[in-house]
């Protein structure tokens, strides 16, 4: 299985290291030789000393140039991002991303070029970093009608606010330490604003309730603005803070909403601190789950990655994995007081 790479930030390297630390034991499990063959990267200089070096290109059209089995797209962002994927999807090639921000924006069109072109668009890593969370919403609890999602969805404003709260230090400086530990987007904007989350969500929500989501006008609240006055008062009051995401089928729409809320200390949500995040949804069938572990970082997103790898060269989905239905949601979800 010759696999084209593309991008090599924290996850792609994580990718690409994690197959040769598990080399034996994934080639076992897959039962197939799977190879990174190409890696595509902006700046080739980078990986002067890689040794690897000789399959790193920067150049899409070289890369091309070469038959893959399989693309894993790590880059970020809409574009190129789009072009690359579409291209593989026609050619039939099966494509793996952890690109939420392709996902939530342009998930619905590429699914159906994935369909039409007979192959497979996985996106697991996208939500949750390592947390099994799409397959299991779309599989196991397939039997469900799920009538809300609560999350912790992003793990840079996680680690943000729990070394804020436990470490007494400022934002900048915990947003720094968040950067270094390879949790935050490379433009943190979208973290600590809370369009990440909202990506998230909008993926979570769409394979949840079954519908094409596209929510405008969403109430969005990141936590560039909390201060140290707000963390105190959540010491003062044994409160934690988290930046939650919700969304809620109200009947006549799917309402949404990303915010700061302080959560007591006795909640579930107190407990998820660092990069970790948790999911809680309630199905009609099976009442409450909670799915948690670590959103972000470079193995537990590459974990992700290289579980739906997996079902791609064992063959089981011939078909694209997510489905979405025609639907279009505008609606708000106006502010909840925080549990
Ligand atoms: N920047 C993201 C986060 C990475 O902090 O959650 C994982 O999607």
């Amino acid at each position: 299985m010759k696999i084209a790479l593309l991008g090599y930030g924290t996850v792609g390297s994580g990718v690409y290291e994690l197959i040769e630390k598990n080399n034996e034991s994934i080639q076992e499990n897959f039962s197939k030789d799977v190879r990174v063959e190409r890696i595509l990267v902006n700046n080739l200089n980078k990986y002067k000393t890689h040794k690897a070096f000789n399959i790193f290109t920067n150049s899409f059209d070289e890369l091309i140039k070469e038959d893959f089995d399989i693309a894993i797209e790590t880059i970020g962002g809409i574009y190129p991002a789009y072009d690359y994927l579409e291209y593989f999807l026609k050619k039939g090639i099966p494509v793996i991303t952890a690109n939420k921000d392709l996902i939530a924006e342009k998930g619905p069109s590429l699914l159906e070029i994935a369909k039409s072109n007979n192959t497979i668009l996985s996106f697991e890593a996208s939500v949750g970093g390592g947390i099994p969370i799409l397959k299991p919403l779309q599989e196991c609890l397939a039997g469900n009608t799920i009538k809300n999602i609560s999350a912790v969805i992003n793990g840079t404003t996680n680690y943000i606010l729990t070394k804020m709260f436990n470490d007494d230090i400022s934002y900048e400086a915990a947003l720094e330490l968040a950067q270094e530990m390879g949790f935050a987007e490379s433009d943190p904007t979208s973290d600590v604003e809370g369009y990440d989350a909202m990506r998230k969500l909008v993926i979570l929500s769409s394979i949840g309730y079954k519908k094409n989501i596209k929510w405008t006008d969403l109430p969005i609240e990141g936590i560039s603005n909390i201060l140290k006055s707000d963390i105190d008062y959540a010491h003062s009051e044994n409160y934690r803070m988290k930046l939650m995401a919700f969304s809620e089928d109200m009947g006549d729409g799917i309402y949404g909403t990303v915010r700061p809320v302080y959560v007591t200390s006795q909640s579930k949500y107190a407990k998820i601190d660092n990069e970790y995040n948790a999911v809680i949804l309630e199905g009609d069938a099976v009442g409450e789950l909670m799915f948690t572990g670590k959103g972000a970082g470079k193995f537990p997103t590459a974990s992700a990655i290289l579980g739906d790898l997996l079902d791609i060269v064992q063959n089981k989905k011939k078909h694209p994995s997510y489905h979405y239905q025609d639907s279009v949601h505008i609606h708000q979800y106006y502010p909840r007081k925080s549990k």
